[in-house]
C-alpha cells in the first residue's frame, strides 16, 4: 500500500515523477482488421442484417403512407404553436359555439363536462346557464322512478345519439366519432381537421363517389360520410366576429385542441418556469462542480516502486 501514493499537486507536475515516462501501457488494438475471422463474419452479418431491417422498416412505413390521391394537410400557423404561446381563449369560446350549434348534431364529446368550460371560455354563471339548457335523466327518486332535471355544471355534454347503432342509422352507416380527443387521434392534429372541414371539393374527372358520400382529398380514401358541415355564415358569432368558413373552422379546431389537451397552457407555463430556473441553476451548478473538482482534477497518481 505504501508504494502507491497519491500525490496531489495544485501547480505544475514538475516535482512529479518519471512514472509517466517509463510506463509501458499496451495500446489497445480495436481496429476491424485485427479481429479474428469469426468475429469479422459475425460483425459483417450483423451490419448487413441491421441495415436490411432498417431499410425494410422504412419501406413498409412509406408503403403504408403511400396513397397517391391523399393530400397531406399543410402546417398552419396556429397562434398556439409557439414554444410558450397559449391557446387563444376567445377562439375557444367561439369554437364551443360552433360545436354546440353545428357539430353536436352528430358528434358527441363525452369526456367534456360543463364545469370544464369554467375559467377557460366561460365564467361560472355563464357555464351554469349553458348546463341548465339541457335535460338530464337522473334518479331513481324516492318512488323508484327516473326523472329529468335541468343540467348542472358537473354534467357531461349531451350526446346526439343514445348508442353507436342509432348514430350509424342516422348517417348512412358512417359513425361520427367522438370529438373529445379527435385532434390527438388523427395524423396532423388540428391541421388535418381544419383541412378536412374546409377541403371539400368536386371529385376529379374519372372519380365516382358513391351516393351518400362526399369527396374530400384530405380524408383517407377520399370519400367521407360527413356532409360538408360548415360554410360561410353557417352561424352568427355572439362576439360579432365575421363567421367566414375558415374562421369557423379555425375556431372549432382551437376548441378541439383545448378539449384534447386541456393542460396545454399550464404545460407551457411550467416549461417556461423550468427554462428560467435552469438558466440560473445550470451555470451555477457547473461553476460549483468545477470549483469542487478542481483539486481532484489536477492531481496525479503515481506508482513508486519500493526500493
Ligand atoms: C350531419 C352530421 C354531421 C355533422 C353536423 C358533423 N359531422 Fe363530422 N362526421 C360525421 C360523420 C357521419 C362522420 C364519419 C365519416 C366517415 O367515417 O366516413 C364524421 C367524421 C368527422 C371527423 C373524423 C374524420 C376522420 O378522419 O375520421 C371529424 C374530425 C369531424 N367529423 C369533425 C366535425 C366537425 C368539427 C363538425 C362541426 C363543424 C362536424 N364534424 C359536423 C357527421 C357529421
Amino acid at each position: 500500500m505504501a508504494a502507491l501514493r497519491a500525490v496531489v499537486t495544485a501547480g505544475s507536475g514538475r516535482t512529479l515523477l518519471n512514472a509517466a515516462k517509463c510506463s509501458h501501457t499496451r495500446k489497445a488494438h480495436m481496429s476491424f482488421a485485427s479481429l479474428p475471422k469469426g468475429k469479422k463474419v459475425a460483425l459483417t452479418t450483423l451490419g448487413v442484417l441491421t441495415t436490411g431491417g432498417v431499410g425494410l422498416a422504412l419501406a413498409l412505413q412509406q408503403s403504408v403512407k403511400a396513397s397517391d390521391l391523399e393530400l397531406h394537410p399543410p402546417n398552419y400557423p396556429w397562434t398556439h404553436n409557439g414554444l410558450v404561446s397559449s391557446l387563444d381563449h376567445a377562439s375557444i369560446r367561439r369554437g364551443y359555439q360552433v360545436y354546440k350549434q353545428v357539430c353536436s348534431a352528430c358528434h358527441s364529446m363525452e369526456y367534456l363536462a360543463f364545469r370544464n368550460l369554467v375559467g377557460v371560455s366561460h365564467t361560472e354563471p355563464e357555464a351554469k346557464v349553458l348546463a341548465e339548457e339541457i335535460e338530464v335523466v337522473d334518479g331513481p327518486d324516492d318512488t323508484g322512478e327516473m326523472f329529468t332535471r335541468p343540467g348542472k355544471l358537473s354534467d357531461y355534454f349531451p350526446k346526439p345519439y343514445n348508442n353507436p347503432e342509432a348514430a350509424r342509422a342516422a348517417n348512412n352507416g358512417a359513425l361520427p366519432p367522438d370529438l373529445s380527443y379527435i385532434v390527438n387521434a388523427r395524423h396532423g392534429g388540428e391541421d388535418y381537421v381544419f383541412s378536412l372541414l374546409t377541403g371539400y371539393c368536386e371529385p376529379p374527372a374519372g372519380v365516382d363517389v358513391r351516393e351518400g358520400l362526399y369527396y374530400n382529398p384530405y380524408f383517407p380514401g377520399q370519400a367521407i360520410g360527413m356532409a360538408p358541415p360548415i360554410y360561410n355564415e353557417v352561424l352568427e358569432y355572439d362576439d360579432g366576429t365575421p363567421a367566414t368558413m375558415s374562421q369557423v373552422a379555425k375556431d372549432v379546431c382551437t376548441f378541439l385542441r383545448w378539449a384534447a389537451e386541456p393542460e396545454h397552457d399550464q404545460r407551457k407555463r411550467m416549461g417556461l418556469k423550468l427554462l428560467m430556473g435552469s438558466a440560473i441553476l445550470i451555470p451555477l451548478v457547473y461553476y460549483m462542480k468545477r470549483h469542487r473538482w478542481s483539486v481532484l482534477k489536477s492531481r496525479k497518481i503515481a506508482y513508486r516502486p519500493p526500493k
